[in-house]
């Protein structure tokens, strides 16, 4: 297991995702305060590592929601424990729930969704006018931006805690519908009725219940010729060329083109990103 706490002050990771990092590898506010002091250095790394850790108000309520959630991202999980445990995590801290290295800070979130939305609107993922699925949506801290460019937004999640905060969140959008799914299909979508499907960092998590083969299935039925597949984050714990073979058994059975292949575009997030768009 890597120690977040070096690779960050190797200056390969953030300071909030390293200290995100520590939390899911078992760390306790306590746990955490000793490794960032003995791994003292003077860089401004360190001092922002030292900082966050301050906040021990906050570390032991991250600490909390992993514990109730039971993170854990190895073994097999059906949709429902997933549901489950992003139920219990969102009631906890909302922006913690979506993003671990937010830090269940908004402004923190905020910034690093900002990176998200620009980057698919400068690779022109994101157009006027499109259907868009946003394929575990969370608390919907996509939508906005994204019901703002396209012409329909449908936010769907398997979690009814998440699905609940996004209505609180996004009231008001009219070009917007917020479902509660089976987490297995996307029933109730049409054939061929979208243009864009975004998954940021809701992939792993189908991998893990052995439905990814599954649900691209599905993206390609709804996609219409030329939708594009924006996948943030493909799996956790994977070796990139298992990603890349992934990807190509996808676009040689559903019919996709590869258009990015485990790029890493954020500052603020270490995400991988693929995109396939779906042939004719
Ligand atoms: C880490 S959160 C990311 C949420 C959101 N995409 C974001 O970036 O803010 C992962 C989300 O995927 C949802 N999810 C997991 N498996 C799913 C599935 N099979 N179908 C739909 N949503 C799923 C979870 O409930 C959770 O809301």
């Amino acid at each position: 297991m890597s120690d977040p706490i070096a690779t960050c002050l190797a200056g390969a990771l953030s300071p909030e995702l390293a200290i995100a990092q520590c939390l899911l590898q078992g760390d306790s506010p306590a746990t955490l305060g000793t490794r960032v002091q003995r791994a003292r250095t003077d860089t401004a790394a360190w001092y922002a590592l030292d900082r966050i850790c301050a906040d021990t108000d906050r570390i032991a309520r991250l600490q909390h929601m992993i514990a109730v959630a039971g993170v854990e991202h190895a073994a097999p999980r059906d949709p429902g424990s997933i549901a489950l445990l992003f139920d219990r995590a969102v009631a906890v801290s909302p922006e913690a729930s979506v993003a671990l290295y937010s830090l269940g800070d908004p402004a923190r979130l905020d910034l690093a969704t900002s990176e998200v939305i620009e980057w698919l609107v400068s690779e022109t993922w994101l157009r006027p006018g499109m259907d868009v699925l946003d394929l575990g949506c969370g608390i919907g801290r996509l939508i906005p931006a994204t019901a703002q460019v396209a012409r329909s937004v449908i936010g769907l999640d398997v979690s009814a805690g998440m699905i609940a905060e996004a209505r609180h969140r996004c009231a008001g959008l009219p070009n917007l519908r917020l479902e509660v799914g089976s987490g297995r299909d996307l029933a109730g979508i049409a054939d061929r009725s979208l243009d864009l499907v975004l998954a940021v960092d809701s992939l792993p998590y189908v991998v893990q219940a052995g439905l990814a083969d599954v649900l691209a299935a599905e993206i390609a039925r709804a996609l219409r010729p030329r939708g594009a597949w924006v996948i943030l984050n493909l799996a956790y714990d994977c070796a990139p060329d298992a990603e890349k073979a992934t990807i190509a058994a996808w676009c040689d059975r559903f019919h996709f083109a590869p258009r990015r292949l485990g790029v890493t575009p954020f500052r603020h997030w270490d995400a991988r990103g693929f995109v396939v768009e779906r042939l004719d």
